[in-house]
């Protein structure tokens, strides 16, 4: 079970930059109302991805993802998801979490399932060092599977590398192609959906009412992981057990509900930079995941009655003890502008002893340690820093880095975003400000009915440069 320790947060910790306890318990009656609505439109609308670890939407995903697996894993060596945002983070969050590091660099024999790729850029030099060494390892592409995620079907990025591997494979596989792809996307509607009905693609969907940022736990997160070998019904139990904890009305025993809620109340307080900083590389992906979650949700100009409000706290991503060296000194002594959250994972599955020999007495001291030790003696110094500076932080134990925990870590925050914008009043489901970006892309590469969009980027970028 995760642990989450608030108490750097509190007044006695941290002075007037922290928040009372008193004031927490005298928001008990507002939270419990804030958790009845969360229950009630629980598994209604775009909360439909509440329902996720739980029969019969878990049965229906799991099934049809180890149906894919079961044919397509012993054949492919190179696995290459195809998306962005809410269509690539988690993937990438899962891998990193739950596979070795390295993992692309082990035999394929040993591995236990494909190299994965994950294409989420466009970025030429990118794309076209990922599908040089695809096929540097497999030319005729016989042992590769292009997994292409897009809920809309629409996003540029997305779309055109699917063009591009589409066209690698019809050109490599001739009438076998389609067998190397699967799209996951729209059930029902989109372009990809129309596609892949056309060309005979094995898909997976983005069920209704499962937006991007909000889709790790269903096929989007789960077809790559299990490919990967990754244990895919812990994560969901893992999920429900903390979505069950996080449905408990009274607030002191649901974690959600006291994590939005200070985090809402330390932003109303000036603490508008989110930090999440793991101390586990494994985890660092996972705050990066984070990261879009939070910022997507909470980022909003207007509130729910449409009254300006240009609101959401920053997240920032950092790792320890690496950004100890990086990032501390600003943290302690810059702008008391910042809440930390620490994840720290209470028992690694290795070691390593630090062995005695240099002579040097100043060395001593690690002498017989191990790193493990180390790493967890410097999260505690640094807390203790932050502490001193009355900078306030808390810390979420996973008692090990496994897919039962990341499961509940990953249930826990989306519940926590629900929860947050709830008390800040915002819709934590649309993106307007994303959709600007992406329909004044279709206008500026010619997309027919989007050419307005290109007289308003011209006008509004042109006129005199100022350039040095
Ligand atoms: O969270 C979101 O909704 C976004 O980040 C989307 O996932 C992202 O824009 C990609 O969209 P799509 O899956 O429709 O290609």
């Amino acid at each position: 079970m995760l642990r989450i320790d608030y108490a750097n947060c509190l007044t006695e910790r941290v002075g007037e930059h922290g928040v009372g306890a008193d004031a927490l318990a005298g928001a008990g009656g507002a939270l419990r109302e804030l958790i009845e609505d969360l229950n009630r439109s629980r598994g209604t609308g775009w909360e439909r991805w509440r329902t996720l670890p739980f029969d019969p939407v878990r049965s229906q995903h799991v099934g049809a993802v180890r149906d894919l697996v079961r044919t397509l894993g012993p054949t492919t060596d190179n696995l290459v998801v195809l998306g962005i945002g809410g269509s690539a983070l988690g993937n990438i969050a899962l891998h990193s979490a739950l596979r070795p590091a390295n993992w692309n660099l082990f035999p394929h024999e040993t591995r236990g399932g494909p190299r994965l790729f994950v294409l989420d850029n466009v970025d030429p030099v990118f794309t076209g060092g990922v599908l040089d060494e695809v096929r540097r390892d497999d030319p005729d592409l016989s042992r590769t599977v292009f997994n292409v995620i897009s809920k809309s079907g629409e996003t540029a990025e997305t779309a055109s590398g699917f063009m591009i591997i589409r066209s690698m494979l019809a050109e490599a596989r001739g009438g076998d192609a389609a067998r190397h792809i699967v799209a996951i996307t729209d059930p029902r509607q989109g372009t990809m959906r129309e596609i892949c009905d056309k060309a005979g693609y094995a898909t997976l969907p983005v069920p209704d009412g499962v937006g991007g940022r909000f889709s790790v736990l269903s096929p989007v997160g789960l077809f790559s992981a299990a490919m990967c070998g990754i244990d895919i019904d812990a994560l969901l139990d893992g999920a429900a057990e903390m979505d069950t904890r996080c449905s408990e009305t009274d607030p002191s025993r649901n974690p959600a509900a006291i994590l939005a809620w200070l985090l809402v109340e330390l932003d109303r307080r000036g603490k508008h930079n989110h930090v999440m900083m793991p101390y586990a590389n494994a985890l660092y992906s996972m705050a990066d995941w984070f990261r879009q979650l939070w910022a997507e949700s909470l980022g909003k100009r207007v509130d729910l009655a449409g009254r300006e409000v240009f609101t959401g706290p920053t997240p920032i991503n950092a790792m320890g003890a690496t950004d100890q060296h990086s990032q501390i000194q600003l943290y302690r002594e810059g702008p008391n502008d910042k809440v930390i959250c620490f994840v720290v994972v209470e028992s690694f599955d290795r070691d390593i002893d630090i062995p005695a020999g240099t002579g040097a007495e100043s060395l001593q001291y690690l002498e017989g340690s191990t790193l493990g030790q180390l790493l967890a003696a410097e999260k505690r110094a640094t807390e203790y820093a932050l502490v001193e500076s009355q900078r306030p932080n808390f810390t979420i134990t996973m008692p090990r880095l496994d897919a039962f925990h990341v499961g509940q870590f990953i249930q826990l925050w989306e519940i926590t975003t629900a929860a947050a914008g709830r008390l800040l009043n915002i819709d934590a489901y649309d993106q307007p400000a994303v959709e600007t970006g992406k329909v004044a892309t279709f206008g500026l590469m010619g997309r027919p009915g989007y050419e307005q969009w290109k007289v308003k980027v011209d006008g509004r970028l042109g006129g005199r440069e100022y350039v040095v």
